[in-house]
């Protein structure tokens, strides 16, 4: 037996269990339970620090699963599970009434995803059943992608945590909501708007604000996936700007840039360029900010990226990072 079998073997027994696994997929890390357990979906919340009624997102083997699940499943369902599983797309779809509330959040509807990491694959089918698993940071910080921030956000909370390697996609699953008639995207990821809309045949709504009777969804507080440290959504110049005067009042900053470079940054300050491309963009932008929030920087400058569609899962992410922080300015010595 390789290690990667004998691990496996610990994951599902531990979830048959009851107890918590640290699971890899290809966006992020997930928390995962069985999903049909009331007790091990508490120890997820407990583990989290997340508030009871936000719902979790159901992990299955395959969509030949789906009508275990849900129930009156539109076409739309169908074609999208066809065109984008296993990958990086979570349907909201009517539940089976046999759905644990726990789950659901006491909703009439189920988060259901395929992953496509072949890890995820491998406990999912030896296990058999749904995997309830929301990212495995603790509630509103940044969502892990290695097996090591698993261990640093939640330790001995989880039984086991799988080593899949980092993540590829880097940023969390789109979730569609299929359950209302109209499909309206709740949170952007890889798979876009209009990938979606061209298999739908029909446009995808993306409202900029969920609606009153969305339902609810913990990534769309304002201020979620935030780092400790204070961070600041700059164009290059305003960051440049910023930069110069930190650099000479002796503070130390972090900069998250895609164009600007500082050879020798003052002060041990601690610059970071990402690939100036969103997919590659995503895939290491959750690992940098932890970088950046542990080098004792007091504050984060982050170099916006242009408000266009390919950009838009990206842009989401860094507005709710910034949202919530010292006004503009706060922190930062004047020019
Ligand atoms: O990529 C991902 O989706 C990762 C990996 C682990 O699969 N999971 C993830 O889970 O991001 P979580 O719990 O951190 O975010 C799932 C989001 C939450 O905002 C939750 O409120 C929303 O999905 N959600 C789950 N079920 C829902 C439902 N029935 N209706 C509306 N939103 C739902
Ligand atoms: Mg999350």
């Amino acid at each position: 037996m390789t290690e990667l079998d004998r691990d496996l073997r610990e994951a599902v027994d531990a979830l048959r269990a009851g107890q918590l696994v640290g699971l890899p997929t290809e966006t992020v890390y997930g928390l995962a339970a069985d999903a049909r357990n009331t007790q091990a979906v508490a120890r997820i919340f407990a583990a989290k620090g997340r508030p009871a009624d936000h719902p979790l997102i159901v992990h299955l083997a395959s969509a030949d699963q789906l009508d275990d699940w849900a129930r009156e499943i539109p076409e739309a369902a169908r074609r999208l599970a066809a065109a984008f599983w296993p990958g990086p797309l979570t349907l909201i779809l009517k539940r089976q009434p046999d759905v644990p509330d726990a789950v659901t959040g006491g909703q009439d509807t189920v988060g259901l995803r395929v992953p496509a990491h072949p890890v995820a694959h491998a406990v999912l089918s030896a296990f058999g059943g749904g995997l309830a698993a929301p990212s495995a940071n603790r509630f509103g910080r940044i969502s892990p992608t290695t097996a090591a921030h698993v261990r640093e956000e939640l330790g001995d909370a989880v039984a086991v945590v799988l080593d899949g390697g980092g993540c590829e996609v880097g940023i969390e699953s789109t979730i569609v909501d299929l359950s209302r008639g109209v499909p309206v995207m709740l949170r952007p990821g890889r798979v876009s708007a209009s990938e979606l809309s061209r298999v739908l045949g029909e446009a995808v709504l993306t409202p900029e604000a969920p609606d009153a009777t969305a339902p609810r969804a913990s990534g769309t507080l304002a201020s979620h996936y935030a780092p400790n440290t204070p961070v600041r959504l700059l164009d290059a110049a305003a960051l440049y700007v910023a930069a110069a005067a930190a650099a000479r009042a002796g503070q130390r900053i972090g900069v998250l840039s895609r164009t600007l470079i500082d050879d020798a940054p003052a002060h041990g300050s601690v610059w970071l360029q990402l690939p100036n491309d969103p997919v590659g963009y995503a895939h290491r932008l959750y690992c940098d900010l932890r970088r950046l929030d542990q080098c004792g920087a007091s504050v984060l400058l982050i170099e916006a990226p242009p408000q266009r569609a390919e950009w838009r899962a990206v842009n989401d992410r860094l507005q709710r990072a910034a949202a919530d922080r010292p006004a503009d300015g706060e922190g930062l010595p004047k020019p």
